[in-house]
């Protein structure tokens, strides 16, 4: 894995979205996976920006997201949907039709389990993802696939655990229904795509990074299936690093990176 280790949330922003627009205007017909959550905001944001500075077009650009709530309708205001429209796709280029979310406002399980088949065939149409963003979750999860989750799993309706609906009560007002069931990409569909890129910022976060990075592989902790694929960068900030223990040696890491980038190794 490739850890680097920047001294701001913003820092870690500007780095993903460097990447992101690399991918962009690198590949003819750019496919990107996309998160939801806090932490990407800030990614949206200098995106969101980037484009209206006219450094960066999304025409050509298609884009996947991880997950979405079962049984709430895509213009509820705590849809991924909506938060996709709202925080990014609104403000950009891309269009409409190029960006997915999973279909999941159905209850109906027949309906869902078509929808989840329909979104892997699409990825597949697409020709696979170029670039995954992604989240990590309090507990390990990465899209919605929480502790134990398969690592060959592919999209499917999973049941959200305890934590993550507690972290996500926030969101959603007293009294209102706030669903226990998701839509997501599988931990075998988010390893299949070319490239991810983790973010995590924040104290918060440090024990689930330590656990990704340097822990065993477990389905305990989701997100350490990323050890097994072969272009995994996790981008962090002073905090969310703060637990590992290999710190010093990532910041190394980077440094001979960087040298063996300008063409010279001593
Ligand atoms: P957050 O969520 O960015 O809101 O912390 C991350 C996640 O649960 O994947």
């Amino acid at each position: 894995m490739q850890v680097i280790i920047l001294s701001s949330a913003h820092d870690v922003a500007v780095y993903a979205a460097d990447r992101v627009v690399d991918v962009i205007n690198t590949k003819k017909n750019p496919v990107l996976g996309l998160a939801t959550g806090s932490t990407p905001i800030a990614l949206y944001e200098e995106l969101v920006a980037r484009h209206h500075s006219r450094q960066v077009s999304f025409r050509q650009t298609v884009s996947f997201n991880l997950d979405e709530y079962i049984g709430i309708a895509d213009s509820h205001e705590q849809s991924y949907r909506t938060f996709m429209n709202q925080h990014l796709f609104n403000a950009i280029d891309i269009m409409p039709t190029n960006t997915h979310v999973p279909l999941a406002q159905s209850k109906e399980v027949a309906v869902l389990k078509k929808s989840a088949q329909d979104y892997e065939a699409s990825i597949q149409q697409a020709g696979g993802i170029d670039l995954q963003i992604l989240g990590i979750g309090l507990n390990g999860h990465i899209g919605f696939n929480e502790p134990t989750s398969s690592f060959a799993s592919r999209t499917r309706i999973k049941t959200l655990s305890e934590s993550t609906v507690a972290a996500n009560k926030r969101f959603f007002k007293a009294g209102e229904y706030q669903p226990e069931l998701a839509l997501t990409m599988g931990i075998g569909t988010i390893l299949d795509s070319r490239a991810v890129l983790l973010m995590a910022t924040g104290k918060a976060k440090a024990e689930a990074v330590k656990a990704m990075i340097e822990g065993p592989i477990s389905a305990m902790c989701p997100a350490s299936a990323l050890q097994l694929h072969e272009a995994a960068t996790i981008v962090l900030d002073e905090e969310a690093a703060s637990l590992l223990a290999l710190k010093e040696y990532y910041q190394w890491c980077e440094l001979k990176r960087q040298q063996l980038h300008e063409g010279s190794l001593i």
